[in-house]
């Protein structure tokens, strides 16, 4: 299992959570559990993890890898999307966390098994589902949506330049045949962009896979209630440590740590201070060295932010 997925940046984010033996950590995106092994690693049997994942399969991989493979049993696994984290965490009676790990994306699992539908490489129905018990597919978008709500997001959410193009030739393809497969949407996507575009390195479909996934799962948002929620719930001297793979995400994990980091200055006395309740761990991003970047050409995009609770 842990051939198929490597950790990114795992002694960089292990660091960062700068582990207390008998604290509480939460890996928010729980995968294969290469994170959350190395955390179970540094804590001894008065600390706990708990590990959340929405997806059924990741859950019942990592519950079977850490059945067979390791003596530890001081951890919980909960299948649920990480924005409930604070239901979590009191259904498990616990009011504060020592640290939590975002590790966010799809997982190399998740990527490599054709029938998922998230990748632009291989043939399969339009899925695009972390949740499989959610009822929002990438088929249902492709097909349904209108051709200003298809162009919104592939530039929202894609930030892809052709966006109209793409969303136009979709709405006309569909009106002769429903378009049903990941490769039918890659042909159309190809078909809608100039010449020059497919000359340039990178997959041309990248962009909007992108944002259908992203609008699949309701990424970005479910992202702001969970770095906001786990900002709550996090004890003087706990950390988050928060890996992201593409642009969208990196800002609202800056933008969220920046806002707590500051100074406050009242809106009527600008003299009137207020030290912020956080700190940044790392002022400059985290990525990959050259050795991890030759060993997991996947981790190529990662970023890593840490932010602290000081008070
Ligand atoms: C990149 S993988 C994590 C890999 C993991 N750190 C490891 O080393 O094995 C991201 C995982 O997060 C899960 N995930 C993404 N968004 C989620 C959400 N909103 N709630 C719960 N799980 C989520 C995905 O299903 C996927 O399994």
């Amino acid at each position: 299992m842990f051939e198929k997925h490597i950790p990114v940046l795992l002694k960089e984010a292990i660091n960062g959570l700068n582990i207390k033996q008998n604290g509480i950590y939460v890996d928010m995106t729980l995968g294969r559990a290469g994170h959350f092994f190395e955390i179970l690693t540094h804590l001894n049997n008065t600390g706990l993890a708990i590990g959340i994942d929405q997806d059924e399969e990741a859950i019942n991989d990592s519950l079977n890898f850490l059945k067979n493979n390791s003596k530890y049993n001081n951890y919980k696994i909960v299948k649920d999307n990480f924005s409930n984290i604070k239901e979590i965490v009191q259904s498990l009676n616990i009011r504060k966390i020592d640290g939590f790990i975002f590790d966010l994306g799809v997982s190399s699992p998740q990527f490599d098994e054709t029938e998922r539908g998230f990748s632009y490489r291989n043939n399969a129905v339009l899925d695009m589902r972390m949740n499989q018990d959610n009822t929002l597919t990438a088929n249902y978008i492709v097909n349904n949506y209108s051709l200003n709500d298809l162009t919104k997001i592939f530039k929202e959410y894609g930030e892809e330049k052709y966006s109209y193009n793409i969303a136009k030739n979709i709405v006309k393809e569909r009106s002769k045949k429903r378009i049903e497969t990941t490769l039918e949407l890659v042909e159309i996507i190809k078909n809608s962009l100039p010449k020059k575009e497919l000359e340039k390195k990178g997959h041309p479909a990248k962009q909007v896979f992108q944002a259908l996934r992203i609008e699949v799962n309701d990424e970005l948002n479910v992202l702001k209630k969970a770095l906001t929620d786990s900002l709550d719930l996090l004890k003087i001297g706990g950390r988050i440590c928060a890996i992201t793979f593409q642009s969208l995400e990196d800002k609202i994990v800056k933008d969220i740590f920046n806002s707590k980091a500051k100074i406050i200055r009242s809106r009527r006395n600008l003299f009137d201070e207020k030290e912020p309740d956080f700190k940044l761990v790392n002022t400059k991003v985290i990525v990959p060295n050259e050795k991890e970047l030759e060993k997991n050409p996947r981790s190529k995009s990662a970023k890593l932010r840490i932010i602290e609770r000081i008070k």
